[in-house]
């Protein structure tokens, strides 16, 4: 049924049907404004999972469907974590609750079942230790995609060209900056994938 099933496998002119089911519905969802970030997220997927490897397929799927429940009221997507698998923590942060409730509407509207595409979705917007291939590059390029200004973008869009978990854990650095500049509440998954990624990072590179 998905491209992230078999996206390997699955002939071009399927997934291509595919992503136009995912594009219609995922843009009924949000404002333009939106949807036009939710199209560069995807485009910089792609072009990560090339780059570094991964299945093309699934970084689209994930990157279609990371954001499908970002502009739901508060009311409806408290309501539906109420009665969904939410990860530890999630409930106390507003702001987090679309991850989750976004991976619960990609299988019950798509038939996703892909693990990691879910796992990528579920946490694209705090990271986690242990995020897969996948996971990084949807959280990369959520926030790098084109239409991202913010400072020290360049500078992480410049690590993504050769290093994904450099870019990944700059990228960590500046969002907990930022959240501690505005007084905003810090995940604590966040900060344990920051810690993790820096650790291996500054270990010897042959420990790499
Ligand atoms: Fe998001
Ligand atoms: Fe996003």
């Amino acid at each position: 049924m998905t491209a992230c099933l078999d996206g390997g496998t699955k002939a071009v002119d399927e997934r291509v049907l595919d992503e136009q089911l995912w594009m219609d519905k995922v843009r009924a969802e949000m404002s333009e404004a939106r949807y036009d970030h939710v199209v560069g997220v995807v485009e910089m997927a792609d072009a990560l999972a090339r780059r570094f490897g991964v299945n093309v397929a699934d970084a689209r799927c994930a990157a279609w469907m990371h954001d499908l429940a970002r502009e739901w009221p508060l009311e409806r997507l408290t309501q539906i974590a109420e009665e969904i698998d939410l990860p530890s923590g999630f409930a106390s942060i507003p702001a987090l609750l679309h991850g989750p409730v976004a991976a619960h509407f990609a299988a019950r509207w798509f038939g996703i079942d892909n693990e990691d595409v879910l796992n990528a979705i579920r946490y694209h917007t705090t990271g986690r230790p242990g995020m897969s291939m996948l996971e990084k590059i949807l959280y990369l390029a959520d926030g790098i995609e084109r239409g991202r200004v913010y400072p020290g973008v360049d500078h992480i869009r410049t690590l993504a060209e050769s290093d994904l978990d450099q870019a990944v854990a700059a990228s960590f650095d500046n969002t907990l900056q930022y959240l501690i500049l505005t007084h905003q509440p810090i995940f604590p998954l966040t900060v344990m994938a920051r810690n993790e990624l820096w650790e291996r990072l500054t270990q010897a590179p042959q420990a790499r």
